[in-house]
């Protein structure tokens, strides 16, 4: 069985569906309102255990009611909680989201996430040395994130960042991580670079090896000179909330069949998952997934 650490938010997202987004100052009607359990890290833990992985998540989570309302979820889908902290005096992390036309716009707040610490990384090693990959996003401390991406190169583990919410960060460390998998504007933001230069020129330009996500046009990856491009799969859009985690965790699960192959799963994968309401709603399992690649060429 593939092994996955994840380091990384915990969030309860407060979703509403709305015609469209509201402009400052307005009131609009929503059609739809739910409380879904979220964050970049929770998300990308449940993707990769529904993919069939034995997952483990470092995190915090507040000593409140979302808390254990998330805690509880991440259990009953598998996923090991011994380095999740609850924190007496904080409250978990919220994400307010608006969907429009299968579009979002995401208000994070992170709470307890924002005390992930680089103590719990290092807490972790045992389970990060005996792992195949290990996931790290940018909802938590940049010093954890720092400490993540350090102790996977130390122990020859691959850690695949996911640069997100993006900040530019300092090539000493970015260098060390396996795999960086920004979407365009994340990437110019990531390299301190102008969002208009050309997506190719800012994937040879970066310090390590970029998966770039392109929604419905799937990703690019470079293995040796050139950016190579993996198509997207056609879907309906429901909610694109959460695509990007699904896509880094199936691009963690199958890392072990070679970039290639793994990036075709997870660019099926995050098709599928935008397919459902809510982060985690439309995060397929591994029969699903492979029912998708199945009957497609792509
Ligand atoms: O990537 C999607 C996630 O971003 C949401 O679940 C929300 O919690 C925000 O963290």
């Amino acid at each position: 069985m593939t092994r996955i650490v994840v380091v990384g938010s915990i969030n309860m997202d407060l979703v509403t569906q709305a015609p469209r987004f509201v402009g400052p100052g307005e009131t609009i009607l929503g059609e739809r309102f739910l409380t879904v359990s979220g964050g970049k890290g929770a998300n990308q833990a449940v993707a990769a255990a529904r993919l069939g992985a034995e997952v483990a998540l470092v995190g915090a989570l507040g000593d409140d009611a979302f808390g254990r309302q998330l805690r509880a979820g991440l259990a009953a889908e598998s996923v090991q909680l011994d380095h999740v902290a609850q924190l007496a005096d904080s409250a978990s992390g919220t994400a307010s989201i608006t969907v429009a036309a299968g579009e979002n716009q995401i208000i994070v707040v992170p709470a307890a996430n924002a005390r992930v610490t680089p103590a719990q990384v290092e807490g972790a090693r045992s389970l990060i040395e005996r792992a195949d990959a290990v996931l790290v996003q940018m909802e938590i401390p940049l010093d954890t994130v720092e400490a993540t991406v350090r102790l996977g190169h130390r122990l020859g583990v691959p850690v695949i960042l996911n640069p997100a919410p993006a900040q530019q960060l300092p090539t000493d460390w970015l260098q060390l991580a396996r795999y960086v998998t920004p979407n365009q504007h994340e990437l110019a933001i990531l390299l301190g670079a102008d969002s208009a230069e050309d997506f190719r020129a800012l994937m040879q330009r970066s310090p390590c090896p970029v998966v770039l996500t392109r929604g419905d046009d799937g990703a690019w990856y470079r293995e040796q000179a050139e950016p190579i491009h993996q198509a997207g799969f056609a879907v309906e859009v429901v909610d694109s909330t959460g695509a990007g985690d699904t896509f880094n965790a199936a691009l963690a699960v199958f890392l072990h069949e070679g970039l290639p192959h793994a990036v075709r799963k997870a660019c099926a994968a995050a098709a599928l998952s935008v397919t459902k309401l809510g982060a985690q709603g439309g995060m397929p399992t591994l029969q699903e997934l492979n029912a998708l690649l199945g009957r497609t060429t792509v």
